[in-house]
């Protein structure tokens, strides 16, 4: 049951610190530098030369996720949406390794894809939430996430868990193909080992329930961010529609001004998401928006510069690069959750939805 919350979704985005310790629960091994997955022994990914990540929706920003961290450790890789997959597939050979990121491992789309790449020769890895599901039976490989079940309709704790898995598993590939580890595994493992502490602390801090009260009602909510931070705002912008059934859209900051800027008005509240990627542009982009009225929400660490700029701040707390992003969901998903519950609207069933696209 919901325990002591109000809907599944609070009570999911609340189980993050547990469903990421689950999650990386003897795949980690900070002392020693080492990422352990079971299934994949050291030079695995040996032969491999790019990646392509097909998932769609919530898991689709979390392939983004992962895909922008692959071409960060030097492997070609792309994310793709898994419905448009079958009129736009990249070619594939034999050192192509396809990853189909599915929470329930039924999505008609995902599958579709993943069968697509089966019958092209790719290699093929699920990452998954769900044992025995049609993809962990259909993929060559499987990565499971741990999450436990998540009944909300709108995807919370799985996200985090996939982009996590996905960064675990982007190092393994990383390191097989150069044949020596990233070399920012060293501070990216203890960052993972204390992100749940991390999350724990940022939930019972935050101010997002002030945040959405204060912007109820606006016309439009906008929501922006570069790199890792883009995938976060574009998650951002599907969480807030999802269950509030308000218009919100995700860009990356730089795009602002080609076109979005026309939208910016004082009625239309700018998130921006600092993620430490060339956040002096970032926030460049956010004034652009402030100067048109626009009120700026700032995500970022107490000591960013882009505290005293924004109208206002929510708090995440520091660490690894790789890793801000996803703290910065974590107060996304509650600025849209408390929006939500100001409305009225029936969070863990939003109309039009369901919790498994079983259809094309
Ligand atoms: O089960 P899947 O991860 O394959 O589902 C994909 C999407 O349908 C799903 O993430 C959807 O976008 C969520 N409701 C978003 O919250």
């Amino acid at each position: 049951g919901k325990g002591e919350y109000d809907h599944f979704m609070l009570k999911e985005i609340h189980e993050q610190p547990t469903s990421l310790t689950q999650a990386l629960e003897g795949r980690i091994d900070p002392e020693n530098g080492r990422i352990a997955l079971s299934d994949f022994e050291p030079g695995t990914f040996a032969d491999v030369e790019s990646v392509q990540l097909l998932a769609c929706g919530t898991s689709y920003h979390a392939a983004l996720y992962g895909s922008l961290a692959l071409n960060q450790a030097g492997i070609q890789s792309t994310a793709l949406l898994a419905n448009e997959y079958s009129v736009s597939a990249p070619p594939i050979d034999d050192e192509t390794l396809v990853i189909a990121v599915t929470q329930s491992g039924e999505t008609a789309d995902t599958l579709s894809a993943l069968r697509q790449a089966n019958a092209a020769g790719a290699t093929t890895v699920t990452v998954t939430n769900v044992v025995g599901s049609t993809a962990a039976r259909e993929a060559d490989e499987t990565l499971f996430i741990r999450a436990g079940p998540e009944i909300g309709v709108a995807a919370t704790k799985t996200f985090s868990s996939q982009a996590v898995m996905l960064l675990l598993l982007g190092q393994c590939i990383a390191a097989d193909h150069h044949g020596e580890p990233p070399a920012d595994l060293e501070t990216l493992l203890p960052a993972l080992a204390t992100m749940p502490d991390a999350i724990d602390g940022l939930l019972e801090t935050s101010e997002a329930d002030a945040i959405a009260e204060q912007y109820a009602h606006s016309q439009s909510y906008f929501f922006i961010g570069r790199g890792l931070g883009f995938s976060v705002a574009l998650e951002g912008a599907l969480k807030f529609k999802e269950i509030t059934y308000e218009h919100a859209e995700g860009f990356a900051s730089g795009e602002l001004k080609h076109g979005p800027l026309a939208l910016v008005t004082p009625d239309t509240p700018v998130f921006a998401v600092f993620t430490g990627e060339e956040d002096e542009k970032t926030l460049k982009n956010a004034e652009e928006a402030q100067t048109r009225g626009a009120p700026v929400v700032a995500v970022c660490p107490d000591d960013h510069r882009a505290v005293d700029v924004a109208d206002e701040h929510l708090s995440i707390p520091e660490t690894a690069p790789d890793l801000a992003g996803l703290l910065a969901n974590v107060q996304l998903q509650l600025v849209s959750y408390h929006a939500a519950d100001l409305l009225d609207r029936p969070i863990d069933k939003p109309r039009n939805l369901a919790k498994s696209v079983t259809v094309e």
